[in-house]
């Protein structure tokens, strides 16, 4: 629960309006917690964090939609990888993956800005595969992001 308001508090203050930051900073000084420490934004915290993850979402037999790099246009890269997070947030509750643990996918998810482009395929018009090839080629694709 006290997890639960800490990243709700750290959403708020993300999309506050500068003369609100302050509050938030009170607040979460309040709170005394390690400050927004879980919430990760960017595509090489991501990646260490899917690296914990990666043994207990091996054991999913789904069949995912996961189109590798070359089978995407880059500019449709973010809606790739919206694709990729909601897919693997199913994964992560059918395997029963703990909030706590699960926290780094949903918050890279909620802070994924995408903008509807027609010209991107959508997410059903690419190859189902297996869970292995799925994480392998979500970490490629984050490597990709990460080093552009
Ligand atoms: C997953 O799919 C890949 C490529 O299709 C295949 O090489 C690999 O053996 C499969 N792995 C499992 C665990 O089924």
């Amino acid at each position: 629960m006290r997890g639960f308001q800490i990243q709700l508090t750290c959403k708020v203050c993300r999309e506050s309006h500068k003369t609100q930051v302050w509050l938030c900073l009170l607040v979460l000084s309040l709170l005394s917690t390690p400050t927004c420490a879980n919430s990760v934004n960017e595509a090489g915290d991501l990646r260490i964090c899917l690296n914990d993850l990666i043994h207990n979402v091996k054991k999913s037999d789904a069949m995912l939609y996961a189109p590798g790099i070359e089978d995407f246009p880059d500019f449709c890269k973010k809606m790739v990888l919206k694709c990729y997070m909601l897919e693997l947030i199913m994964v992560l509750d059918e395997e029963e993956i703990g909030r706590d643990s699960q926290e780094c996918v949903r918050d890279f998810n909620y802070n994924l800005q995408t903008t509807k482009n027609d010209l991107c395929p959508a997410c059903e018009t690419y190859t189902l595969q297996n869970i292995t090839t799925f994480m392998d080629r979500l970490m490629d694709l984050l490597e990709n992001l990460n080093s552009t």
